[in-house]
């Protein structure tokens, strides 16, 4: 019996459509200068500087993140934080210090991996800040304060670029006089936290941090002296080694999370990168690291339309982060304190 080439001719065809599609898109591989670097004397010039603001927006939307070099007179909370997690860690406050789920702060210990201690700005309790080293809590929240600046001239930056008031930004982060009010119940948005790498041997599963996206507006990181970090180009999908990109140890590395990329609909997106073990002449080096995670209070309302792109609807932070957790699958343990934060009223968490 004659067989039928039903399946051949299907392929055939297949095949004679893809020879009629457009060539893909060529691939472009990342060059270090994609990478700008950018300093903090000339993008905080009102005078001058819209080249670097420029540059500081372009790298942004290029490869995902860009390098803001600080004068020496800024670094002083950078520095004195290295050494503030250096004692911490060595010392046993850290034991007394675990994470509390109520207030989303304290200390994590993940064994042979890394050991983190997570923060919010808040005046109290003093429960929540350790007792040694004695100078932790100042240098903290000195380090959260410098934080806060680069931040807010950022999204001057950014604001710039999408040719909108940067206040849009601005006015989705805590409000400082509410930091006032509340003293004794009120937890900032706002995490940051101070990793020690342990760096030893350990299985390929035992990734130091695996690959993700950050969920909040801006992350901030000072480059290390162990380089570790790797940003997913957001185009080629080519990892990059970002540390050993930067040129002055006074640099710090910018990147947008989701809250920014749904708010300006993805012309700012959210970088993927993850934490690798260090190249093996480092491998037992410990690496130290300072991470800021900005994001917008609970009750903020995330509002494209504003931004002229009235295309998704306004949506609050907290129901944001509901429904990426959720995506995510990482919702089991989101309380109420890792959404909406102590002091904030309970209504804005009703909507689910
Ligand atoms: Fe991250």
């Amino acid at each position: 019996m004659r067989r039928l080439p039903s399946r051949r001719w299907g392929l055939s065809t297949n095949r004679w459509h893809l020879s009629q599609a457009p060539p893909p898109p060529s691939y472009v591989p990342f060059k270090p200068e994609d990478a700008a670097h950018v300093a903090w004397e000339d993008i905080a010039n009102p005078e001058g500087g819209a080249d670097s603001r420029a540059a500081f927006v372009e790298s942004l939307r290029k490869v995902g993140f860009v390098f803001l070099s600080l004068p020496d007179s800024m670094m002083g909370p950078i520095n004195s934080s290295y050494e503030v997690a250096r004692q911490f860690f060595a010392g046993e406050a850290k034991k007394h210090h675990r994470m509390r789920e109520q207030r989303d702060v304290g200390y994590v210990n993940m064994p042979h991996i890394k050991e983190f201690y997570q923060m919010r700005y808040t005046k109290s309790p003093t429960e929540v800040w350790p007792s040694q080293p004695e100078n932790f809590k100042e240098v903290a929240l000195e380090y959260y304060d410098l934080m806060l600046r680069i931040t807010k001239e950022c999204f001057k930056m950014m604001a710039e670029g999408i040719k909108v008031d940067a206040e849009h930004f601005v006015n989705l982060l805590d409000l400082e006089e509410r930091k006032e009010k509340e003293v004794d119940t009120f937890y900032g948005s706002t995490l940051f936290r101070y990793f020690r790498y342990k760096n030893k041997p350990c299985l390929p599963e035992d990734e130091p941090c695996k690959v993700h996206t950050d969920i909040g507006l801006l992350t901030i990181i000072p480059v290390t002296t162990v380089p570790q970090l790797q940003m997913l180009h957001p185009d080629n999908f080519e990892w990059i080694d970002a540390e050993p990109l930067s040129t002055t140890k006074n640099e710090v590395i910018v990147f947008c999370g989701e809250m920014m990329e749904r708010l300006t609909m993805y012309y700012y997106r959210a970088v993927m990168h993850r934490v690798n073990p260090p190249p093996v002449e480092l491998m037992g080096q410990e690496r130290y690291s300072l991470v800021y995670l900005c994001r917008g209070r609970p009750d903020a309302v995330m509002d494209t339309v504003k931004l002229n792109s009235p295309v998704l609807e306004p949506i609050t932070i907290a129901e944001f982060m509901r429904q990426r957790y959720t995506n995510k699958e990482s919702a089991n343990g989101l309380n109420t304190m890792q959404v909406g934060g102590v002091g904030f009223p309970t209504e804005n968490l009703k909507a689910f």
